[in-house]
């Protein structure tokens, strides 16, 4: 059984712990889209690993971690990643497709420079620029290190054509001796990851999908145009690894208990001032990746209905639900209305500031959840929420998370 792990909202929604959790079940754990910009957080025994490209399944051993087509690579920032967690006593099973694009020193610039005249707030780690080389058509991937006079040819194309931005800054001979010193060593690593996995389903192993960022980041059903660059969503795993959509069974969503995001762009529910701020201080709401502060708001339900769609999702996970313990009130958005008419969560919309969510509120349980083992011993209130979630996008809750450890999470049969 294959399955898929994705993000319902804007990221951050705790799939690194949730990936860490399951992995066990797993022999593969894929990355198959997205780059350095994630950051997914796992806490094992009072240890913080904050993984950024590699897949947050590899703490367990034996397991089999893959980078697939669909990721961008920066060679750099990837063996820097390896080099923490070996220092650690962890040295991961790893296969890097040959076939994913490579983040080029000039991407991170032109992140740089597209950002002062576009706001999108990005996470400045060349994301954006290295996709739009992708689909250009003149992206240069791994593999095309493996002869350097084609590499030297690719990397002469792409800094004529750049030349109206970088303005000579990058030099062709310094990029060409860094990125083949990198090559050699991320060369034990490289493999047709394709082929494996095919291989690994035909062969009956069970395989993890990690989604990076969340459902409304995706680029074709975000909300456009801030977003990142890749399919966040479900279709993202397909094309970023070469396996039929068929083969993937379930379908898990993540979704904190209320809602973040980080960077710039629409958000119905957020919270200003002080009742964001206490989201943000309990939920400890800070970017993995960046460290900027999240925006914290309101659980919305409509975006939620959207994302279950999008994806196909058949089992839910709520993470964070002890961070709204000491709320006496918990809102939830469940509609929303343009001139007073209720509408869809669109992609498309492009004047946010005329939706206005609709809320319904409940009382909050006013007890702290976070040592809670059992579902039957959660508060009423706190059930109530769950049930009311539960009902509105029409999926079974199966994991409650209530804290940042593997041990605080709740199964229910
Ligand atoms: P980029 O992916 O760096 O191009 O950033 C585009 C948008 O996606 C920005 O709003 C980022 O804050 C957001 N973003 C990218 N990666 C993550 C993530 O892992 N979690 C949350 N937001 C992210």
């Amino acid at each position: 059984m294959n399955l898929a792990i994705i993000g319902l909202q804007w990221g951050d929604e705790g799939k690194g712990k949730i990936v860490d959790l399951l992995a066990k079940d797993y022999n593969y754990i894929v990355r198959y889209q997205g780059g350095n910009n994630a950051g997914h957080t796992v806490d094992v025994d009072g240890f913080e690993f904050v993984f950024h490209l590699l897949p947050s399944g590899v703490l367990h051993p034996k397991k089999i971690g893959v980078i697939s087509e669909g990721v961008v690579v920066n060679p750099k920032e990837l063996l820097k990643e390896l080099a923490l967690l070996e220092e650690k006593g962890i040295t991961p099973n790893l296969y890097i497709s040959l076939g994913c694009h490579l983040i080029m020193p000039y991407h991170i610039f032109i992140d740089g420079a597209m950002e002062e005249s576009q706001k999108i707030g990005t996470t400045m780690r060349g994301i954006g620029p290295a996709y739009i080389d992708k689909v250009g058509r003149c992206g240069i991937r791994i593999a095309d290190l493996l002869d350097k006079k084609v590499f030297a040819e690719k990397l002469e194309l792409n800094l004529l054509q750049k030349d109206y931005i970088l303005k000579g800054k990058f030099k062709k001979e310094e990029i060409i001796n860094e990125y083949l010193a990198l090559f050699e060593r991320i060369k034990p690593y490289l493999a047709d990851t394709r082929y494996i996995l095919n291989k690994a389903i035909t062969d009956g192993e069970p395989i993890l999908f990690e989604g990076a960022q969340g459902t409304l980041l995706d680029i074709a059903f975000g909300t456009y145009p801030y977003v990142t660059s890749s399919h966040t969503t479900v279709g993202g795993i397909s094309v970023g690894t070469g396996i039929p959509s068929n083969k993937i069974s379930e379908i898990m969503g993540v979704m904190k208990a209320y809602t973040t995001r980080v960077g710039e762009g629409p958000f119905p529910t957020e919270l200003k001032e002080e009742e964001g701020e206490r989201l943000r201080m309990k939920g400890r709401e800070y970017g993995a990746t960046t460290g900027r502060p999240r925006r914290c708001g309101w659980l919305d339900l409509v975006a939620a209905r959207y994302a279950t769609q999008v994806n196909g999702i058949n089992s839910l996970v709520i993470t964070k639900l002890d961070v709204l313990s000491d709320l006496p009130k918990i809102k939830v958005c469940t509609e929303y209305r343009i001139n007073n008419k209720p509408c869809e969560f669109q992609s498309w919309i492009s004047d946010w500031s005329k939706v206005e969510p609709v809320y319904i509120e409940f009382p909050g349980w006013m007890k702290e959840i976070d040592k809670v083992k059992e579902y039957s011993e959660l508060p009423k209130e706190a059930k109530d929420y769950l049930a009311a979630i539960e009902e509105m996008l029409g999926v079974k809750i199966d994991l409650i998370s209530v804290g940042p450890r593997r041990d605080q999470t709740i199964k229910r049969d």
